[in-house]
Formats: structure tokens, sequence, C-alpha cells
């Protein structure tokens, strides 16, 4: 089967890109990293797009002032000139509106950093920190209007640990996005991914009867 040609939108670092264009490396993989795009200039992801050989674009943001309605033109356009036909949001730093997501059912996927539907928005981290939970991590989920609330693909989770700062829960929970991220898209790429009732409906995959306890045991 034809690999799906994938476009990543990235605003910085792009460590979740790079972990797509990893993956994609694979022969087997179902999809091929096609475009990354960023609304910033000087995101450093660019470099590392450019580095492994893979076009990339700037559709920057800050000149189309508050006209979201052409910003978004030139993103889709953007899009479409390179044949994408799955979008993957890492690290974009942009709200999308209505009319650029209906353009994507289903096919356009993004990362958040917690276990969704906990901690929408920013700073996941700090806040589950703050509410004491045992299990954070990490949502791949399709893109509705609605901000991190579509359909959920896969989620990944850590412990959270005595003496956890926001530092060390991040560098736990990118490890876990650096792996997910690739599974997931791979899952959609394959057509594996059903939604119903707003559900992901995923075929032939083994889950695990086992759920994570945190703490494990006692010593
Ligand atoms: C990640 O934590 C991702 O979950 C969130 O933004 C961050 C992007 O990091 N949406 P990177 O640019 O992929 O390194």
């Amino acid at each position: 089967m034809a690999k799906k040609r994938v476009g990543v939108l990235i605003s910085g670092r792009g460590s979740n890109m790079a972990a797509l264009i990893e993956a994609a490396k694979d022969k087997n993989y179902p999809a091929e990293i096609a475009l990354v795009l960023s609304n910033r200039p000087d995101a450093g992801g660019l470099k590392t797009a450019q580095a492994e050989g893979i076009a990339t674009g700037v559709v920057d943001h800050g000149k189309f002032g508050k006209d979201r309605e052409a910003f978004e033109l030139a993103l889709q356009a953007e899009l479409e000139k390179h044949k994408i036909e799955i979008v993957c949001l890492a690290g974009f730093m942009r709200l999308l509106t209505p009319w650029l997501v209906s353009r994507w059912p289903e096919r356009m996927l993004n990362i958040h950093p917690a276990l969704l539907p906990a901690f929408k928005g920013l700073d996941t981290h700090a806040r589950a920190l703050e509410a004491g939970v045992k299990t954070h991590g990490a949502t791949v989920h399709f893109v509705t209007p609605e901000l991190d609330a579509g359909p959920i693909v896969a989620q990944g989770a850590v412990a959270v640990q005595n003496g956890d700062t926001t530092d060390t829960l991040a560098a736990r929970v990118i490890k876990i996005e650096h792996k997910l991220y690739p599974l997931a898209l791979k899952l959609v790429a394959e057509g594996r991914v059903r939604v119903a009732d707003g559900r992901c409906l995923i075929d032939g995959v083994p889950v695990p009867d086992a759920a994570q306890l945190v703490p494990t045991h006692l010593n």
C-alpha cells in the first residue's frame, strides 16, 4: 500500500516531529513525512527537518495580523500543494478555526502532554503536580473544533514520583510522547482507527489486560 503523505505542523523545537521522521524511515512504516510547516520562522525543528531532506515551509502568523482566515488559507494551500493526506500537529501553538479543522476530518492529529480529558490547555505538568495525580502522561487525539477534546487515539502513562518538578515530569512525559505519536500515526495511516460516537475503535492491536498501579506494591 502506498505510504500516506503526512504534513507536520510545528512552532518550536520539534522533538515529536523528529520522532515521527525517525519512525517513518522504516520501510514498513505506512506514512512518510512529506512536509514540515511552521508558523514561526525561527522554529528549531525546521533545521532538523531540512537536515533530514524533508520539504519545509513557513506560514508566519505574524504577517497575517488578526486575519486568521488568511493565515489558515495559506496553511491549507501549502498542505494541498504537497498533496498531504494526514496532518500531525506537534507543538503547533496556534488555535485552529473550525474552517481548517473541518477540512481534515479524522485526518488531523494532535499530541497533548496530559492524559485527556484531564488537563486540557497549557501548563499541564504544573497542573498535574498541583492536583497530586499519581499517573500522568500524553494523549494523541483527532483534532476537532473544541480544544483538546477530539476522539482519543492512544495514550501513554508515566508515574509521578515524589519530588517531581515540572522539568523532571516533562522529561519523563516527552519520552513517552516520542513513542506514542509514531504508534498513533501508524494506526491511523493503516486505516485501523474508526470513530464511533466520538470514540476511537482500533482494530487488530493487542491491548494489555494489566493496568499500571502507582505505587506498584508494598515492599
Ligand atoms: C509537546 O509536549 C507536545 O505534547 C505539546 O507541545 C510539546 C512540543 O514539543 N503539544 P516538541 O516541539 O515536539 O519538542
